[in-house]
């Protein structure tokens, strides 16, 4: 009876594994688990067994009966969940909402402002985040003592090939590499990332982005600078948008100026420095082989994060860079 019960197994998950649809997998369970299955024919054969073997064979018969009930359910769910037994499934419900994700608040404001000044007429330009000093300090009129090239001002590279290197500061990088590639007239914003190790705290941050504005032509004045940025305040923020600009110093631009805005800072009203903008300095326009006799030209580099914190109310700018999706969600 022991062999018997031992065929009956292999023949049960032999043919269960050849099961390709529901009634088939009916069928089975009526030809081996059903009342006039095979495992119940079975039970009549257990008084022919002597009495010292009947606990061993008993105990088989439930280990068998126990085994096919298991590996039936298992073929069973495997067909509910759509396996070969055909798809159990209602396609046609509306399902569950999947987690999207959604663009970042910087990326956001990245499209809008430019997109702002792309209607005043400027083009994109753009420019490596590795800069060497040429175009970093030289080229920008700023000389070899001055301390804004000092290494705790700076992230420079070590053992640069081809002179020394380091992560941009300033986006006024890409204004000289503009001007190296296309003659004026030239009217053109650049927007990415720039690296002081700063320490961190509500405006300030190791990484940020700016945005440089580059207008040369014969002709443009220190209005025309006003204008184009007033005109962004106006446009990006609203009518009500406070903005100044007070008398400031920059190597690259004569004269100079600050732009400021009122913002809140941790639940207080106060004037930010959004970045700096000026004349084109003589000596620039001629590092990049323009004439400054013919050419003149404005210059303004704005910081991104600052823009953002004003036009979304966010009040802290680290928290553009803690990836805090219950955050970055509400944007
Ligand atoms: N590069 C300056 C900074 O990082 C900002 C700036 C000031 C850019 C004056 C300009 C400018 O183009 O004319 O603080």
């Amino acid at each position: 009876m022991l062999a018997e019960l031992e065929q009956l197994e292999s023949d049960a998950l032999g043919q269960l594994g050849e099961v390709t649809d529901a009634d088939g997998l009916e069928s089975w369970r009526i030809a081996y688990l059903g009342s006039k299955g095979r495992l119940k024919g079975m039970m009549p054969l257990l008084k022919d067994v002597s009495r010292e073997d009947k606990p061993a064979v008993g105990k088989r018969l439930n280990e068998v009966k126990t085994a096919l009930e298991a590996a039936f359910e298992a073929r069973q769910s495997a067909a509910l969940a759509g396996g070969a037994a055909g798809p159990a499934i209602d396609v046609t419900e509306p399902g569950l909402p999947g987690g999207g994700g959604c663009r970042h608040v910087l990326s956001r404001t990245i499209a809008e402002v430019a997109e702002v000044f792309a209607r005043m007429g400027f083009a994109i330009a753009e420019g490596p985040e590795v800069e060497d000093e040429w175009h970093n300090f030289t080229a920008l009129n700023i000389p070899p003592e001055h301390p804004a090239r000092d290494e705790i001002e700076n992230f420079y590279l070590a053992g640069s090939e081809g002179g020394l290197k380091l992560l941009r500061s300033q986006t006024s990088t890409v204004q000289i590499r503009a001007m190296e590639r296309q003659r004026p007239p030239l009217r053109v914003t650049a927007i990415g990332r720039v690296y002081r190790p700063d320490t961190h705290d509500a405006t300030h941050f190791s990484m940020f982005h700016q945005i440089e504005g580059l207008y040369i032509d014969r002709g443009v004045n220190m209005v025309d600078l006003k204008t184009v940025l007033f005109q962004f305040a106006r446009n990006y923020f609203g009518e009500e948008a406070e903005v100044r600009m007070r008398p400031g110093f920059f190597p690259f631009t004569e004269p100079s100026a600050e732009i400021d805005m009122k913002m809140r800072v941790k639940d207080e009203w106060m004037w930010v420095e959004l970045g700096g903008c000026g004349m084109v300095h003589p000596n620039v326009l001629t590092s990049a082989g323009i004439d400054p006799e013919e050419f003149t030209g404005f210059a303004f580099g704005l910081g991104i994060e600052r823009i953002a914190m004003r036009k979304y109310g966010i009040p802290d700018l680290r928290w553009f860079f803690e990836n805090d999706a219950r955050f970055l969600r509400q944007f």
